[in-house]
């Protein structure tokens, strides 16, 4: 089959498609023929091997040689004890932790996966799962009537954060670059503000703050924070991550306000969510421009050039 596979941490460059083995289901796997599949900053994150923490898989070479979370497409075959899907079924899921997805053919665990929604095609469904659960695990940190403010709003993951936060009555700031701040509007943003040339961290106060790429310090962090606020990092530097365990939680307690981390479950129950709620038509899939497995390296660059308003696919068969 044919993958995307990279040897050393860099830049697009190290991306070429080469033909590999078709990997084989274990126990409790699918195999799944691979329809499309999304990008997320984590593909990015995982090709650098930046911040520190995207190195999981190997501390100076990749230890997986294909990139790729987000995949919708058939099953077929199933690994010993499959239970929860047969050949032919259209599934989608994130294989974070695995990975592989950007290839002809992916292996995940049943776990990993739930089963499509007619109503929604595969290269949609593809665009849910790890940008959805974290939608869904940042909404879940507000009220109604909360300010929230999404930091990095411009991306997936905001995307759906933006449509979810402000469908439950709260006041939504969302910050990305210049470029970005119309298609935040158009997803319901009360107001934006633009990185490049306003600090966020001295406007508000907010309730909630969720941050997709955080980098300030604790400090700032507590000044955007109104009493009883709470602040929590989604992904950003590993310093960020670090002063987040440590001294945000230390400043958050004396100052009667919370600075923490967002952890996102991986798992259908937390993206199924968000795929009902697209399915209902309560929120909208915003996908920027679509690729070939052959563009790889053009998609993931046209994502990081902060050009993408909504979601980059990868399509990898017709529908
Ligand atoms: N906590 C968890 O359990 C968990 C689980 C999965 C993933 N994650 C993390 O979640 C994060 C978000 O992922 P995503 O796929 O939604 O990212 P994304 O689609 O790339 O969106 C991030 C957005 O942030 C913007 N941005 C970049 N620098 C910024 C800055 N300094 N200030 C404000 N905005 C900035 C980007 O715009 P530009 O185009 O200008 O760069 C982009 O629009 C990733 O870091 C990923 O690793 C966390």
């Amino acid at each position: 089959m044919k993958a995307a596979v990279y040897e050393r941490y860099g830049t697009v460059d190290e991306l070429r498609i080469e033909e590999v083995p078709v990997p084989v289901p274990a126990a409790g796997e699918v195999l799944v023929r691979v329809v499309a599949t999304s990008v997320n900053l984590s593909d990015w994150e995982t090709l650098r091997g930046s911040p520190a923490y995207a190195r999981t898989s190997g501390l100076f070479r990749p230890g997986r040689r294909i990139l790729g979370s987000d995949i919708a497409g058939e099953v077929v075959a199933v690994g010993p004890g499959v239970s929860r899907f047969a050949v032919g079924d259209a599934v989608y899921g994130d294989i974070l932790q695995r990975k592989g997805g950007f290839a002809e053919y992916a292996v995940a665990h049943e776990s990993e996966l739930a089963a499509k929604p007619a109503e929604l095609s595969f290269a949609e469904a593809s665009t849910i799962p790890q940008a959805g659960a974290i939608a869904q695990h940042g909404v879940a940190r507000g009220r109604p009537g909360d300010r929230m403010l999404v930091n990095g709003a411009g991306g997936g993951s905001g995307m759906f954060l933006i449509q979810l936060a402000t469908a439950a009555g709260m006041h939504v700031t969302a910050v990305d670059n210049g470029e970005k701040l119309a298609f935040m509007q158009s997803l319901g943003a009360d107001d934006v503000i633009d990185y490049r040339t306003t600090d966020y961290t001295r406007s508000g106060p907010y309730d909630v703050i969720i941050d997709m790429v955080a980098r300030r310090s604790m400090f700032a962090y507590r000044r955007a924070l109104a009493p009883g606020g709470r602040f929590f990092m989604v992904g950003g530097t590993t310093r960020a991550l670090l002063r987040a365990l440590t001294l945000g939680t230390l400043i958050g307690a004396v100052s009667g306000r919370r600075i923490g981390i967002l952890a996102v479950g991986e798992g259908p129950e937390h993206f199924e969510p968000v795929a009902a709620a697209c399915v209902a038509g309560d929120v909208g899939i915003r996908i920027d421009s679509e690729f070939g497995l052959g563009d790889i390296a053009a998609a993931l660059s046209h994502h990081g050039e902060g050009h993408a308003l909504g979601k980059v696919v990868v399509r990898v068969a017709p529908e």
